[in-house]
């Protein structure tokens, strides 16, 4: 396993800007690993943001993809969704948006990253099928599967390593069908995901100090992923409101939430969440694309109270340090 990093730490895929080829490759040069994010991008940014990592760095570093979402949900749902959230647009001075392609530029990406694989390859939202993991693997890289419960990881065999995602991860539930707001701690799935496996498998989900760290190869992972720890660092694209939101005493909570994008995912309690959590409905990507322009909006406006603020559970311990110190720092 050589991709495995030196250090137990992997900087998370953060999808929306978060990880910058500045970020994956000063965390590859402090010993860790580190991913790119595929996902709302297209083939060509990403094979862009690939080139720019490698001319930063030598080491190796791995690449995010959505699986393609499943057929659309109850267009009404999505429809009165929308309507529902015409006054926060109107405050805002944006039109909710329209519902667009489902599929995340999959084929293009897979044939992008089977012409010039990177060493790593991780995909979040369900598993491929297995001719694309044997392709991958085939044309050298290592193909990692976020799963988010043991019988998820049982249907990944034939991955090199699985990503075991707990219920305090920020962002996305990466589950492979949308099971609502509920999901595992993360100590008790590691558990019960290494009961059936040998493979390698990297921790994620709230991990905020160098004891998280220790916990979790306690129980026998290879090393624990952390997204948010990384966002506020000076090499993470993240927005300034979510960075500033991070460390704002307002915030006092995270919850799951399908009210930005359709899907389970870990945010800080703001004014969206609250109103809006409990009429979102299951409807992933139709529900993200119909937020985007509200959640540019805020963004531009420094409003942090409509925006998805993504945090896991230990986001309190995110800090302004650069990210090789960050690396060092969550190393036992
Ligand atoms: C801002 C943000 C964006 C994320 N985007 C992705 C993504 O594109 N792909 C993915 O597999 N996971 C994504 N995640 C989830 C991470 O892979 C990981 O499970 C999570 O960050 C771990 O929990 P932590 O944030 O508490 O460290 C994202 C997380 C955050 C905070």
């Amino acid at each position: 396993m050589e991709w495995l990093p030196v250090r137990p730490v992997v900087q998370a895929p953060m999808a929306g800007g978060g990880s910058t080829p500045a970020l994956v490759a000063a965390v590859a040069d402090a010993g860790g690993l580190g991913f790119l994010a595929a996902g709302y991008v297209t083939a060509a940014r990403m094979r862009s943001d690939v080139e720019a990592t490698r001319a930063l760095t030598d080491r190796p570093f791995g690449v995010n993809v959505f699986l393609p979402a499943p057929p659309p949900a109850d267009a009404d749902a999505v429809a009165g969704y929308r309507e529902r959230l015409r006054p926060v647009a109107a405050r805002l001075g944006a039109e909710p948006g329209v519902p667009r392609g489902r599929d995340d530029d999959w084929a293009a990406k897979l044939d992008e990253l089977l012409a010039d694989p990177p060493a790593v390859v991780s995909f979040t939202f369900g598993r491929p099928a297995p001719e694309v993991v044997a392709a991958l693997r085939a044309a050298g890289a290592a193909v990692v599967i976020t799963v988010t419960s043991a019988a998820e990881a049982r249907r990944c065999p034939d991955a090199d390593a699985l990503c075991v995602q707990g219920v305090e991860a920020g962002g996305h539930q990466g589950t492979f069908t949308d099971r609502g707001l509920t999901g595992k701690p993360l100590r008790k799935l590691l558990k019960e995901v290494r009961a059936g496996t040998d493979q390698p498998l990297l921790a994620a989900g709230g991990i905020g100090t160098d004891r998280d760290v220790a916990d979790v190869l306690a129980l026998g992972a290879q090393a624990a992923q952390i997204g948010t720890g990384f966002l506020r660092c000076a090499e993470s694209g993240a927005g300034a409101v979510h960075k500033a939101a991070l460390a704002d005493p307002r915030f006092t909570a995270t919850a799951l939430t399908r009210a930005f994008s359709g899907r389970p995912a870990r945010a800080l309690v703001n004014r969206f969440v609250t109103e809006h959590t409990e009429a979102a409905p299951a409807a992933y990507p139709d529900v993200h694309f119909v937020t985007s322009p509200l959640r540019r909006a805020a963004a531009a406006q420094g409003d942090p109270h409509d925006l998805n603020l993504w945090a896991g559970t230990a986001w309190r311990h995110a800090t302004t340090a650069p990210a090789a110190e960050i690396v060092a720092a969550l190393t036992p």
